[in-house]
């Protein structure tokens, strides 16, 4: 618990926060998955004094917002420095990501492959729901992104690889997976060279277990005749509530 009065000392100090370590911020996500893990029957967070102190949940609050706040940041900045590469000012919202999230059967999902997961929106999702033995990697092509996920997210279950969707076959084969049950992925489509369009989708579609889904969410419906040409099914929704509404396509051979 040492870490925690290290963030309590450094509370509305902004240039401390970013001396928080990799090892602290390893206890710190500890801990506050102890608290996600101790939620009452209605879904509001119980809080086990013998575990997590008074003092110690409002910290671990404090440090969940400033995460928050630094993940927009980031975003938004990267944003004005790659447009086309991420396609969009700020991350999913809550209400896209519960779109996606309900489509994953988290007992049978042993590898999660996610394209692009920017400043990890919606990785802290499927790491908070998928199971201990389970295995998420995500692909991300922006640096700035990559050493911010593998700062923030010290999970085990976690791969954060530097590269592009383009060789999901080879990264998977590396880290010695055979297949994925569900690939998710809202990497910009229209924007990207038609050859490295085709490329993903190809091989997102060989890297996929037999029942396996590709789940995609985009900005307009350019990318959708692309998915017809490979799977066979495919389910569309809509989700207003973000900023851009998006286009979700869930596929699967
Ligand atoms: C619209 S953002 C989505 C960010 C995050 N998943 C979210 O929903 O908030 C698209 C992300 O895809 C990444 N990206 C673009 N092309 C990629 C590629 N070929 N392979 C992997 N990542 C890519 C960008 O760097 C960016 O982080």
């Amino acid at each position: 618990m040492q870490v925690l009065v290290f963030h309590g000392r450094s509370r509305g100090k902004g240039q401390h926060r970013e001396r928080v370590d990799c090892t602290l911020r390893r206890h710190l996500w500890q801990a506050a998955h102890s608290v996600r893990h101790c939620a009452d029957r209605h879904g509001q967070p119980r809080y086990r004094a013998s575990r997590i102190t008074e003092p110690e949940k409002q910290i671990i609050v404090q440090t969940a917002k400033h995460s928050r706040s630094e993940q927009a940041l980031l975003f938004a900045r990267n944003f004005f420095k790659h447009p086309k590469m991420l396609g969009s000012l700020i991350p999913s919202s809550r209400f896209l990501i519960e779109h996606l999230m309900k489509q994953i059967r988290w007992d049978k999902a042993r590898v999660i492959v996610e394209y692009g997961p920017g400043v990890g929106t919606i990785s802290q999702e499927l790491l908070r729901r998928m199971s201990k033995d389970a295995k998420l990697v995500v692909i991300e092509m922006n640096a700035d992104f990559v050493d911010f996920m593998r700062r923030q997210f010290p999970d085990p279950r976690l791969h954060v690889v530097h590269g592009s969707a383009a060789d999901v076959d080879a990264i998977l084969a590396r880290l010695g997976l055979r297949g994925a049950d569900y690939v998710l992925s809202g990497i910009p489509f229209s924007t990207m060279p038609a050859e490295v369009r085709s490329a993903i989708i190809d091989k997102t579609r060989a890297a996929l277990r037999p029942k396996g889904k590709f789940l995609v969410y985009q900005f307009s419906r350019a990318v959708h005749p692309h998915l017809q040409q490979v799977f066979t099914n495919i389910r569309r929704e809509y989700e207003p509530l973000n900023i851009l509404p998006a286009h979700l396509y869930y596929c699967s051979a």
